[in-house]
């Protein structure tokens, strides 16, 4: 049974509680998942009170929720909501809302999550506010502290952060989110590697070529100039998401599913991956800035000419990296990962490309050359899983073509859940196997932190790809072999 909580936002009026937190709990409440009891604190400085709070959210959600809005579904949410006025980085506030949520103990439940919906930088700041008026202890009920990345801008300061949140939280208390682990199609990759006995027996250096993870969208900055200029694609997607997406791809099977086996088995595959240093960041690395161009008919500026973007600004907004995974498993197979804004489509796929028969045994057959297998996993817009094999060509000739097996989920529908309407259940639940853990975190900083200290020294120039394109071609200098190329479809 899901125990009823309190859920306190910090930073309840910002763009991530609108647009991502309030809608999931609507249609969480649609779906009946949330506890009865459960209150949802909203805290922020602006001079709001609950009223005018509940009236911003149900527009938010008119314009965000899926489907028709349901107005009872949308008034029990509501009726949830509660808006407490104040600045969370002095401690004062955390006293008051402390007193707050204990005088009024019959609408709100002791157990509280914390969700840090800030700035990075405040994440330390209120953590410890919180921890200096106790409201880190779980006398009467349970504590749970959630924080979304970036964790950290680098390394180092990903291991100060840590310090800050340990000091008073404890690590089973703190959930970091990095929301592709909530995607429905990222779950299924281990659903679909341990649940089936296809094919294992095929994961491994002996059969696959190479493993490609892309992550591409149409959108730009989106007037965010102030976060991105101090992140770029790589630690924008690739330290987070792209690392994720390979933990899943490449892991062994774990002893069972609790979050701990899960998570030890993700951190062994960090630990393995082949460490780059500064002077070879050139030959595993590659990064770019877009420039104008088209996005289907809308012209595009480029992002020099974006809003807030200084105007010689080397900030990359596409990353291509390989990585090699040095255990039994993945020797000398690489990983290509990619990332870029304002690409030629909104799409995020992982494609694995199988090794090449090892007998031509059709060579004096009008088939010349036979196709590689691919297995292709869409994680959005549609979910899907395909299989491309070759198959004979109807007719008098011994001839070829490429059929695509897909699994039933292939659909040409978009994504039915979203992934914080999952994580967010997890939270209440205390399930943290698809939150990341403090040693996860640091190994994945551990493996970009030499492509950002090389990158860091060059300021002068950065290569440029088409707004609207797929990035620029000299990308394909990472690949091994010349057969080897960006697999842009499904
Ligand atoms: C976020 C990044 O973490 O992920 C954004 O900060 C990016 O820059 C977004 O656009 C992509 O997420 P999704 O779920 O839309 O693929």
């Amino acid at each position: 049974m899901v125990e009823s909580c309190t859920f306190v936002v910090f930073g309840a009026t910002g763009n991530l509680s609108r647009n991502k937190l309030l809608p999931a709990f609507y249609h969480l409440e649609s779906a009946q998942r949330l506890p009865d009891k459960m209150a949802i604190v909203g805290v922020a400085l602006q001079e709001w009170n609950t009223e005018y709070w509940r009236q911003q959210v149900a527009q938010d959600i008119q314009l965000k929720a899926r489907g028709d809005l349901n107005r009872e579904i949308l008034a029990r949410l509501l009726q949830r909501l509660h808006y407490f006025q104040g600045d969370f980085t002095v401690v004062e506030t955390h006293q008051h809302l402390k007193a707050y949520l204990e005088k009024e103990s019959q609408i709100f439940p002791s157990n509280i999550v914390f969700y840090m919906s800030i700035r990075p930088a405040d994440f330390g700041v209120v953590a410890n506010n919180l921890g200096a008026i106790g409201l880190n202890l779980e006398r009467d009920g349970w504590r749970r502290l959630v924080v979304e990345k970036p964790f950290g801008y680098d390394l180092v300061s990903a291991e100060m952060l840590e310090v800050q949140l340990h000091r008073y939280f404890r690590e089973r208390q703190i959930f970091r989110i990095d929301h592709y682990l909530g995607k429905e199609m990222i779950q299924n990759v281990l659903v679909f590697r341990f649940a089936n006995v296809l094919f294992e027996p095929l994961w491994n250096r002996n059969y696959i070529d190479h493993i490609q993870i892309t992550h591409a969208e149409t959108a730009g900055i989106e007037g965010r100039a102030g976060f991105y200029e101090g992140t770029g694609a790589l630690r924008d997607m690739i330290q987070s998401h792209l690392l994720q997406m390979l933990t899943l791809v490449a892991m062994e099977p774990p002893p069972n599913m609790d979050p701990e086996s899960l998570r030890d088995e993700k951190v062994k595959v960090l630990k393995s991956i082949r460490p780059i240093s500064v002077s070879t960041v050139r030959s595993y690395a590659f990064r770019a800035q877009y420039v104008s161009g088209s996005i289907g008919s809308n012209k595009v500026v480029g992002y020099l000419n974006e809003e807030g973007v200084a105007s010689n600004s080397t900030t990359e907004t596409y990353a291509a990296l390989k990585l090699y995974i040095d255990n039994w498993r993945w020797r000398h197979i690489p990983f290509y990962l990619r990332t870029g804004k304002r690409m030629a489509t909104t799409a995020s796929h992982i494609s694995i490309r199988f090794k090449e028969v090892p007998q031509q045994l059709f060579r004096r057959t009008p088939i010349h050359r036979l196709e590689p297998n691919w297995l292709l996993l869409g994680v959005q817009p549609n979910e899907c899983l395909r299989i491309e094999l070759q198959t004979k060509e109807v007719g008098l000739e011994m001839r070829t073509h490429t059929t695509g097996l897909d699994a039933a989920s292939c659909g040409q529908e978009e994504a039915k859940l979203d992934a914080y309407e999952i994580l967010l259940l997890d939270v209440i639940k205390g399930d943290n196997s698809l939150f990341l853990r403090d040693d996860e975190v640091r190994w994945a900083w551990q493996v970009i932190d030499p492509i950002l200290r090389a990158w860091a020294t060059e300021r002068e120039f950065i290569p440029s790809y088409n707004a609207g394109s797929w990035g620029p071609s000299e990308t394909g200098r990472l690949f091994d072999c010349d057969d080897q190329h960006w697999r842009n479809t499904l």
